[in-house]
């Protein structure tokens, strides 16, 4: 039997060691938390952090290929573990990817659409920032930021102290803000001979930086879903490495992208229950070196509703076992004992005849649950 090593055991390696056991394959995961959301159901759970050279050598010598849930896996580590076994995606991507102004500069100097952006170090240059391209202005931690933790929105220059205390002494630059009427995410596979897939369009709905709710198919005209597509696929063109990864937009005067994701993402949850193929198994597959799948959806609508902590403290589930039931109604928990404000605890996908209906069917279940 052959065995993946998932670098990182929260929500994205659970369901992605469910895919993989589908497929037939045993499933190791690194996390610093026992029993984590993908410790709990991989066959083996190394308790160590995914930051730490000797734990992911150890993973390496459990697993037949590696892959990783984070960007905060150290890329140094994992590209010399790549002279023995195969790593995926790729760490050279890993490390253009997880520093975001690195990021951005990859994107301006392959033509890719996107916000203008600064490198900023310090509030004097931050102010002719907002001099130059106006206020509000966004500032955004380079390293280690995910739902919304490392930006700050600026709206004048009286908040810029505000916003570089928000972000602690870390290193950031600012970007444009841009005033889109739609977010839209493309998630995206390729496989080791090169054949690349992309799932059908979502539109993301964030609240607080936070992804809220995601629907599939986006509602927008097929003249958005070609721009969005054909800026996809020429963004995977500049990238190296096999899997799956996630390129958020924004729908403004025209399409720009806000930032890539080397893997599987929340705006891909709904291909569980959405598609022929999730982005889950897509990316076993295609790390794994097997032919990829079908990215064809198989409902005509479906909407997935992030469902976050309300509080600190143990974590409570109540409401889910009712919704079960419901028909087209399907419960994520991702087993994490300790709940906090604002962190991702499960999703709930909903599957129906239109957008509409499904977006109706979601906001009504929305307050049935807390955990
Ligand atoms: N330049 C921007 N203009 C307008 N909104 C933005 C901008 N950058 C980020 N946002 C909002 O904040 C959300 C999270 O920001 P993002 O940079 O994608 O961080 P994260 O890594 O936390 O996903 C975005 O999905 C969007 O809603
Ligand atoms: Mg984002």
């Amino acid at each position: 039997m052959r065995t993946l090593g998932i670098v990182g055991g929260g929500q994205l390696a659970r369901m992605l060691t469910d895919a993989a056991h589908g497929l037939g394959l045993r499933v190791v995961v690194l996390d610093p938390t026992p029993e984590s959301p993908g410790g709990q159901v991989a066959d083996m759970q190394i308790v160590g952090s995914f930051t730490d050279p000797d734990m992911i050598r150890a993973l390496a010598a459990q697993s037949d290929v590696i892959t990783f849930e984070t960007e905060s896996a150290d890329n140094e580590t994992l590209q010399s573990v790549s002279a023995t076994k195969p790593v995926h995606p790729s760490p050279q991507m890993l490390s253009v990817i997880k520093d975001k102004f690195a990021q951005k500069q990859f994107l301006a100097a392959h033509g890719i659409p996107t916000s203008e952006f600064s490198e900023i170090t310090t509030p004097e240059s931050a102010e002719a920032f907002g001099r130059l391209h106006g206020y509000p202005f966004v500032l955004k931690a380079k390293r280690d930021s995910y739902d919304g933790r490392g930006n700050a929105l600026i709206s004048d220059a009286d908040s810029i102290p505000a916003a570089f205390e928000k972000l602690g002494n870390r290193a950031v630059y600012a970007e444009r803000f841009v005033p889109f009427t739609k977010e839209l995410a493309v998630v995206a596979v390729r496989s080791t001979t090169g054949e690349v897939a992309l799932f059908p369009i979502v539109e993301t709905v964030h609240k607080n930086h936070i992804c809220d709710t995601v629907t599939m198919p986006a509602p927008v005209d097929s003249s958005t879903v070609e721009e969005a597509e054909a800026l996809a696929r020429k963004t995977l063109n500049a990238l190296p490495g096999v899997g799956v990864c996630a390129i958020e937009m924004f729908l403004a005067d025209r399409v720009l992208v806000n930032e890539i994701a080397p893997r599987v993402h929340n705006s891909g949850h709904l291909t569980i229950e959405a598609c022929e193929s999730s982005q889950f198994e897509q990316h076993v597959r295609a790390v794994m070196e097997m032919p990829l799948g079908s990215t064809k959806m198989k409902v005509p609508a479906a909407v997935m509703l992030n469902i976050l902590g309300t509080r600190n403290g143990p974590a409570e589930p109540k409401g889910f076992d009712e919704l079960q039931h419901e028909p087209g109604t399907y419960v994520h928990l991702y087993g994490k004992h300790e709940s906090r404000i604002g962190r991702k605890m499960a999703h709930i996908t909903v599957t129906a005849d239109t957008v509409e209906e499904a977006r109706a069917k979601a906001d009504a279940l929305r307050d049935r649950v807390s955990i």
